[in-house]
């Protein structure tokens, strides 16, 4: 028999279906709540709320497990390439020799922007922060492909367009920013060398990218490329519920991915790590106001929703970043004063308490700083790397054929009905 929820409600009992995910997950379906009963549930922040089911990542918070597909992604890590990981998220499988082949080749072809698009970096301040840069420029795409806008045509010509072009869009954003002219990509180059190459090169040079740092911007991508219903991701699918195209629907999941609480946390543990080391470098110091609430301050990269023990992603990345670095030659304080902050969290009431531990963003932004990536470009990586999970779950929510548009409900909390006063009678 199958297992069913019960609620009572002004004295009557309803029955409600228990949905168990592959994981042994277990939700209550309250679809029919509101029909049966004229009640809605209320959940700000979702903090216990499942908008979907999904077929692309399994994570648990409390064993601190992450999988794409079902792989483990310390697995992915050390034996994928980012270009074959977008694959498995996306289509759900690892590819043959010849899928991945023709996949990269994709790529590869829609490396290039439309040469009209390059004015709009003319014309973008040379101080704007890249995530309004980059958030605009996806969005502009689908006035580049008009067939986007019918969402349910040609989808993987846009799928390996966006996820070409995202870095070229990245790499030519920057050396506007600098004031040095723009490098087209380069074909012999792979997925992460082509970056690189744009970012990095000058005409006048030769430029061959380090296999180590290509290696090391693999595993980043890898380690970001999916995180199931999160902010960004749950927006791109909210915004793609409307049947708005790719693009803008990733564009928005770029804004939702900006913010200092989700994304944007990178660039803010660099900006906290370099305070503490402008101020003397003193981690109990910062600590302690952390732990005063009236600080206001938070230990930027420590903590998350789901997370209640360390994040995997944050293990490979701590130990990524003392390899790295070594083999760079970098020698970088801020990565002492990091894993400082980490041992005093690890053995202190207030953060064991309340289960924080370092998240993704703890030690990605030291490894992009090592890298030569801006500070204010670091978000950018995220996207970068997070954009096969986005498409991968708007991609699924196209297919399901129950899909609904987003449209939460919410209980009012305002005025009674009431009448318009002219304004020569208001108090
Ligand atoms: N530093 C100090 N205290 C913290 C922190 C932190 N980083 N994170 C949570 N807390 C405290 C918080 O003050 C609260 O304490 P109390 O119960 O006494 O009021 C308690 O822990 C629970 O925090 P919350 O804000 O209710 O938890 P949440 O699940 O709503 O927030 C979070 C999760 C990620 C927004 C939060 O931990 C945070 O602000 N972390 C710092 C920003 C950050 O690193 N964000 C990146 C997240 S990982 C990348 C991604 O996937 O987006």
């Amino acid at each position: 028999m199958s297992k069913k929820a019960k609620i009572i409600l002004d004295e009557s009992e309803h029955e409600l279906p228990v949905v168990t995910g592959t994981e042994g997950e277990k939700a209550i379906d309250i679809r029919q709540l509101r029909n049966r009963t004229g009640y809605v549930t209320l959940d700000a922040g979702y903090m216990n709320t499942g908008s979907t089911t999904s077929d692309i990542t399994y994570l648990d918070g409390e064993q601190g497990v992450l999988r794409y597909r079902g792989i483990p992604i310390e697995e992915l890590a050390e034996k994928s390439t980012f270009v074959e990981t977008s694959y498995l998220l996306i289509y759900g499988k690892l590819p043959t020799a010849d899928e991945l082949e023709r996949f990269s080749s994709l790529l590869t072809y829609h490396s290039m922007i439309h040469e009209g698009m390059r004015h709009f970096f003319d014309g973008y301040p040379s101080r704007g922060h890249p995530m309004a840069l980059l958030a605009a420029m996806i969005c502009s795409l689908s006035a580049y492909y008009p067939d986007s806008l019918d969402p349910n045509l040609n989808t993987d010509t846009h799928i390996t367009r966006l996820l070409s072009k995202i870095r070229t869009i990245a790499a030519f954003g920057y050396k506007k920013s600098i004031g040095q002219p723009i490098m087209y990509p380069r074909n012999d180059l792979s997925y992460c060398a082509n970056f690189l190459y744009m970012m990095f090169a000058v005409p006048a040079e030769p430029y061959d990218p380090d296999p180590d740092v290509v290696q090391a911007l693999n595993t980043l991508l890898i380690l970001h490329a999916d995180h199931e219903q999160n902010c960004s991701t749950s927006t791109v699918r909210m915004v793609g519920s409307s049947n708005a195209n790719l693009y803008a629907s990733i564009s928005a999941g770029i804004c939702a991915l900006w913010g200092p609480l989700h994304g944007g946390a990178n660039q803010a543990v660099i900006e906290m790590l370099q305070d503490i080391e402008d101020s003397g470098g003193d981690p109990r110091k910062f600590m302690n106001e952390v732990k005063d609430k009236a600080s206001g301050r938070r230990l930027m990269g420590f903590g998350h929703r789901v997370y209640k023990s360390y994040d995997p992603r944050a293990k490979v990345l701590k130990s990524m970043a003392d390899k790295l670095l070594a083999k760079l030659g970098v020698d970088d304080p801020l990565l002492d004063i990091a894993k400082n902050l980490e041992s005093i969290a690890l053995e202190d009431d207030y953060f064991v308490e309340r289960n924080l531990y370092p998240n993704v963003d703890f030690y990605s932004g030291i490894l992009y700083k090592a890298i030569g990536i801006p500070t204010d470009m670091f978000t950018v990586m995220f996207s970068l790397g997070r954009l096969p999970g986005w498409i991968a779950q708007w991609k699924e929510m196209m297919e399901d054929p129950s899909r609904k548009i987003g449209r939460p409900r919410q209980v009012y909390t305002g005025e009674n009905a009431r009448r318009y006063v002219p304004l020569d009678q208001r108090a």
